[in-house]
This record gives C-alpha cells, sequence and structure tokens, in this order.
C-alpha cells in the first residue's frame, strides 16, 4: 500500500527520535517567543531541544540535521548561535535550518551573520523560518510594545508545516 504525507512524515519523525538525528539549539532571552516556536518544531521533528548554551560546539557534529533558533537582537541573531557555529569543527555539509522570531515582520533578513558562517564552514542551509514576536522595548513603544500576540496560532501552524517541508525534504 502506498504512504500517504501524514504516515511518512510520523514514520521519518519516530526513526528521527529513536536515533536522535536532529536537534535544536535555542536561544530566547527576551520572552520565550522563540522557545515557542523551536518547540513545536522540534515536536513535529523529533528533534531533541537545548540551550544553546548548554550545547558544545563539538557537540553539534553529532546530529544530521541541526536547527539554530534565536531571537533577533540588535539586526542579527545571538551571538551565542555564531559562536556555536565558530567553534564546531568543519560542517562538511552537514544540514543546518534557521529559527528566529523578531520585532521586524520580514526578520529572515537578519540571518544574514549566521548565514556567512555555516558558508564558511561548510554547513548546508536547508531552510529558514521567521514571524514576529512579542517586543516591549518601553522606552521606544510604551506598554503596548510590538506584536503583542505573536507568535499566535497561525505562527504555530506555519511553524508545523515548515517542519513538515522539512521532514519530506530533508530526512
Ligand atoms: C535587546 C533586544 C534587541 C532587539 N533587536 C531587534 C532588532 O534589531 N530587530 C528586530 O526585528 N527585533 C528586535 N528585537 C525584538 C525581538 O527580536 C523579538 O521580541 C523576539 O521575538 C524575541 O525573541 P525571544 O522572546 O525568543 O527572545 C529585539 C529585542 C530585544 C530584547
Amino acid at each position: 500500500m502506498l504512504m500517504g504525507k501524514t504516515e511518512r512524515v510520523l514514520e521519518r519523525r519516530e526513526k528521527a527520535m529513536k536515533e536522535k538525528r536532529i536537534m535544536i539549539a535555542y536561544i530566547s532571552k527576551h520572552r520565550g517567543n522563540t522557545y515557542k516556536i523551536a518547540k513545536v518544531i522540534s515536536n513535529e521533528l523529533g528533534a531533541e531541544i537545548k540551550k544553546a548554551e548548554e550545547v558544545a560546539p563539538e557537540e553539534l557534529l553529532n546530529y544530521d540535521l541541526i536547527g539554530l533558533g534565536s531571537g533577533i537582537y540588535a539586526f542579527g541573531m545571538h551571538g551565542k548561535i555564531k559562536k556555536l557555529l565558530k567553534k564546531s569543527g568543519n560542517g562538511n555539509g552537514k544540514k543546518v535550518f534557521l529559527i528566529s522570531t523578531s520585532g521586524d515582520p520580514n526578520g529572515s533578513k537578519y540571518h544574514k551573520g549566521v548565514k556567512k558562517i555555516l558558508e564558511k564552514k561548510n554547513f548546508k542551509l536547508v531552510g529558514e523560518f521567521n514571524c514576529p514576536g512579542a517586543y516591549y522595548p518601553w522606552l521606544l513603544f510604551g506598554k503596548k510594545g510590538i506584536n503583542a500576540d505573536r507568535p499566535n496560532s497561525e505562527d504555530i501552524e506555519k511553524a508545523k508545516e515548515f517542519a513538515r517541508e522539512i521532514m519530506e525534504k530533508w530526512i
């Protein structure tokens, strides 16, 4: 019998979980916005999820697929994500996807710095996910902040869809 897309995704997730082939390392300092998305994606993929601070650079290379998640802080992903990559060995074409949340609705453009390092270290970028995240810089926007309810259920659905695409193409 031919397997449908859903069954295929489920089967791959179970296999990935058993074999511990996927890991997401994240930093989510401001409101836990990026963690929300990273967690949803890790559930979909059957991935381990760890704070970037708790991941040793050489550990990254133990996985077939690596997710790196971060809020956007001062126009880029957190320096610890960059450091992790810089200190890891040569990626040897290992697959990486990026996750971020940002004040800016088009936050993927701030992945640029990390993407440069990926290229330099010979990692293969296989996907990027960004959505707005609540941001409360009091001095700029007062107590209302921006993106107050984000990530919302629609963002979560998009994150799930992103994870399924990664699963279909790269696992
Ligand atoms: C110190 C700081 C700097 C930020 N700088 C930017 C920025 O340059 N561009 C942007 O779009 N959002 C910026 N933001 C908003 C965050 O990217 C957004 O709130 C994100 O969802 C935070 O994710 P987190 O809760 O996972 O930390 C900044 C937030 C903080 C706290």
